[in-house]
């Protein structure tokens, strides 16, 4: 089957990113432009729109205009997703040997950045659930301690990234900590790929979008928190504790020089949807019932995990001794979708469309999981076996460009990885180059390997002795 032809497939229900729902929730102006002969609104960078970095033209408009109306300095469109974005926003804030303070859980593509730049990461441990399996959101009781086990000049600290929300919707007010952050002059990077939707919902009881705290870069990924395309995100700039010039020359070097014209369109188009009040309303509608959701799955027994994002329906499959991998599949095979399984959870995103039929499909299909999973077990999960603080044990640019072997995980123990071990999603890497392979974490790894096929069997680069 050609991948043009598997991607008309139909599925029962989608509860994935891109959160535009197959189309159901795409902005009215880019489905009319969609309708066009297909590819003839494929332009090039004509001198009418120009790019995410030009000076003028109508990608330069569109982009001040939502720079104005939000109050930071600029912002710039991106079509590699959020990935790309974070990665300009990690180079335009540490040079090669400086190192940036990050939480365990961010995103690889901070990992890849700090690889290709030897950007040292400084990782803090965060709070763990061993009902769920889920990183807790970040205090400012935990990250006040993290800075007081840490001397910031010694360790060449020169900015901070924190992850919120994470992917299954945790969220915390991060104000305070930017304050924190802000005081020691550390300029901070959100990855709020998972909530650019929370900057058009102030009064609605949901976490404040860290654009609004005034974190220095914030950077959202269209597709999976608003109604873009995949690929589509945003970076937004303010304060000054960075140098314009130095995020436009690092989204430079790792842009395309033919950005999508389509993209482009889409980042502008699911943004100033938002905008438009008959649009708020719908949109605030799909978030008042996906809380209804929430409530009539919990009325109708289905064990649920509760966070701050009301779009993410969690399953906690483990109650009845199942784990989210295995459920996933009982539930792909019965045409419902899910997007993010792991060891107790299996979690699903409503997106921006009406999702009828999904009460009542979860609940046949989970009574059916129910009846067929054998026997209530305990599922062996391990809390992270990380430190409170701590880095590679040589720098990750070095580990990640000196000669290695690829070995059996299992035959890995005391070497020195050279590589990142990281199950997609949710993109968070177990392991990353430079870090020393130690009893606990190969042990985590390898149970972790017990529910994820993709960890089964596993090989790693490893630094040749
Ligand atoms: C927390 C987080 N940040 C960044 C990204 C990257 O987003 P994108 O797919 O838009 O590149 C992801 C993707 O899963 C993510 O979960």
């Amino acid at each position: 089957m050609s991948i043009s032809s598997f991607l008309t497939k139909k599925f029962l229900k989608s509860l994935f990113f891109p959160a535009h729902n197959r189309g159901k929730a795409l902005p009215n102006k880019l489905i009319k432009l969609l309708k066009h002969p297909p590819g003839f609104w494929d332009l090039p960078e004509l001198p009418e729109i120009g790019s995410p970095l030009s000076k003028n033209g109508l990608i330069a408009d569109s982009q001040k205009s939502f720079s104005d109306k939000f109050n930071t300095k600029s912002c710039f469109f991106g079509v590699n997703g959020a990935s790309g974005l974070i990665q300009s926003g990690i180079i335009a804030m540490a040079n090669p040997g400086e190192c940036i303070l990050m939480p365990r859980n961010v995103h690889i593509s901070v990992i890849k950045a700090c690889a290709l730049q030897n950007i040292i990461p400084i990782f803090f441990d965060l709070e763990f659930s061993i009902k769920t399996g889920h990183f807790k959101p970040i205090t400012k009781k935990w990250f006040t301690n993290v800075l007081k086990n840490i001397n910031i000049k010694k360790r060449k600290i020169v900015g901070v990234i924190f992850v919120n929300p994470y992917y299954q919707g945790y969220s915390k007010d991060l104000e305070p900590l930017i304050k924190i952050c802000h005081q020691k002059n550390l300029p901070v990077l959100v990855d709020e790929a998972h909530g650019s939707y929370l900057l058009f919902c102030e009064n609605m009881n949901l976490p404040k979008s860290a654009v609004s705290s005034k974190a220095d870069l914030v950077v959202q990924s269209l597709h999976k928190s608003l109604n873009g395309l995949t690929q589509t995100a945003i970076i937004w700039y303010q304060g000054n504790l960075i140098e314009e010039s130095n995020l436009r020359k690092s989204i430079n070097l790792l842009q395309t020089t033919s950005p999508s014209s389509l993209l482009l369109s889409s980042c502008e188009e699911s943004l100033k949807d938002w905008l438009k009040q008959e649009n708020l309303s719908k949109y605030q509608k799909r978030i008042i019932e996906a809380k209804d959701i929430f409530q009539e799955l919990i009325k109708r027994g289905i064990p649920l995990i509760k966070t701050q994002d009301p779009l993410k329906i969690i399953l906690e499959t483990s109650k009845i001794g199942i784990d989210g991998f295995t459920a996933d599949k009982f539930f792909y095979k019965n045409g419902l979708i899910a997007e993010l399984p792991e060891i107790m959870t299996l979690t699903f995103c409503l997106g921006f469309s009406k999702q009828k039929g999904f009460v009542n499909l979860l609940d046949k299909l989970w009574k059916e999981l129910t009846i067929k999973s054998k026997r209530i077990k305990n599922l062996n999960l391990q809390k992270p076996p990380f430190k409170l603080i701590d880095t590679p044990e040589i720098p990750i640019g070095l580990a990640w460009r000196n000669k290695t072997q690829i070995i059996p995980l299992t035959e890995s123990l005391g070497k020195i990885s050279g590589d990142i071990i990281c199950p997609y999603p949710p993109g968070i890497p177990l392991i990353v180059p430079g870090e020393r392979i130690d009893k606990a974490r190969l042990n985590w790894i390898e149970t972790q390997s017990l529910y994820n096929e993709d960890l089964l069997n596993s090989y790693i680069r490893v630094l040749q002795n």
